[in-house]
């Protein structure tokens, strides 16, 4: 079973066994959620939005249509998803420019997503980077606009050991 929060506003969405559901989250019509996910309080999730098992949404996010999280990502607070590359008041795209985040990858703090990009397996996001490309898998990403400093192995995520190091030119995938 799933815990929705009372003070919730969760729409006719799909939620998964074990997801916790947080206060003042938001959750619109359509939205799928995995198993065992964390949805911290003041979150949004629009209707098109697809986020995998074991997911943490940390508070102060919104997840904007064309959003899809896998299995295991960390989103930190107040990360900022955007979907649209030259938004106009009362203007809409054919489609939302989505943003993907792979398996298993982390987003620190504050960061700022653009439009359409993906992040990739155990990549790592630093606390208030811009992210402007793509983020290759295992790579750790600082700045603005955002830069590989480093790649990570993926059973030492945490400790962040060091298993290439690219040279100073522009090092961020543009893939
Ligand atoms: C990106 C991050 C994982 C790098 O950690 P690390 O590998 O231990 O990096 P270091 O502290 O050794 O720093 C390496 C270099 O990157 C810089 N750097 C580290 N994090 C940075 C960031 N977020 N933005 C800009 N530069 C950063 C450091 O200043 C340092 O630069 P220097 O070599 O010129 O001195 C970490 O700094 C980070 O931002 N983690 C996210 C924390 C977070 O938001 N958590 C949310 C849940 S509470």
């Amino acid at each position: 079973m799933s815990f929705i929060h009372p003070l919730a506003d969760v729409a006719d969405s799909s939620i998964g066994e074990g997801t916790r559901v947080w206060q003042f989250v938001v959750i619109l019509n359509g939205a799928k959620l995995g198993k065992d996910c964390n949805i911290c309080a003041q979150t949004l999730i629009e209707g098109d939005v697809i986020i995998g098992d074991r997911v943490t949404l940390k508070s102060g996010v919104q997840l904007w249509d064309g959003t899809r999280i896998e299995d295991d990502a960390f989103i930190g607070p107040n990360v900022t998803f955007t979907n649209d590359p030259y938004p106009r008041s009362k203007e809409y795209p054919e489609s939302f420019s989505g943003i993907t985040i792979k398996r298993n990858a982390s987003i620190g703090a504050n960061a700022t997503l653009l439009p359409g990009i993906t992040i990739g397996e155990y990549a790592m996001v630093g606390a208030g980077a811009v992210v402007t490309r793509n983020v290759p898998a295992h790579a750790v990403v600082v700045g603005n606009p955002a830069k590989v400093i480093r790649f990570i192995n993926k059973e030492i995520n945490k400790a962040c050991q060091v298993i290439e190091i690219q040279n100073d030119k522009d090092t961020t995938r543009h893939d």
